[in-house]
């Protein structure tokens, strides 16, 4: 099933569809438990278009009322290097003071992106603020930045698949695989 769709850019799976899933539903339940009792909705906001298809299956295991949102950030990065500015596209559609805000992230690699959307909302003033992501590269930070919950720690390689790009390539793979450092 896998190298049905495996080609010579990737150079090898990291983690497989069912390693994910398994991992986004304990994330689920943890955040089901922490968020209980809070009186008001949770409302769960993408980070398009990396966290799309974790967001989809992360929000079907999340356990509580809530609602969704989305925010498009510009990707700084011209393949795998990055340049430095962070340019969001959309915004909310929903006010979020006062709010139980989880943000949810692909990956957090530098920590810029991160740490300007933490800010730009944290000036919102919402009741709380928490990030998830699916991926932490911690060896590649520029700027100090802690998810509050993460998928998987992985070392300073490229990924791609379920829902992380390259040049808009492999976001539809079901499986998250390094890529081929020579592409
Ligand atoms: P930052 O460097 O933490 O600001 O990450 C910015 C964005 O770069 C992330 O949201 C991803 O979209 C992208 N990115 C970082 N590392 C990778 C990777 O290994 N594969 C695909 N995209 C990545």
């Amino acid at each position: 099933m896998i190298t049905r769709i495996m080609t010579h850019c990737l150079e090898r799976v990291l983690f497989d569809d069912v390693t994910i899933t398994s991992r986004v539903a304990q994330l689920g339940r943890e955040i089901s438990l922490d968020y209980r009792g809070q009186g008001h909705s949770l409302l769960v906001v993408g980070v398009l278009k990396g966290a799309a298809i974790f967001m989809a299956d992360l929000v079907r295991c999340i356990d509580l009322p809530l609602t969704i949102d989305y925010m498009a950030v510009s990707s700084y990065r011209s393949g795998t290097c990055t340049s430095g500015t962070v340019n969001v596209h959309k915004d909310l559609d929903t006010e979020i003071e006062g709010r139980h805000v989880l943000l949810v992230e692909d990956i957090v690699d530098s920590g810029l992106t991160l740490s300007y959307l933490y800010n730009l909302l944290q000036n919102r003033r919402p009741a709380s603020l928490r990030v998830c992501v699916l991926l932490d590269k911690p060896s590649r930070r520029l700027e100090p930045f802690r998810p509050d919950y993460c998928g998987f720690e992985i070392p300073d390689v490229f990924v791609v698949g379920y829902g992380l790009d390259y040049n808009e390539r492999f976001r539809h793979l079901p499986y998250i695989a390094v890529l081929n450092a020579k592409e």
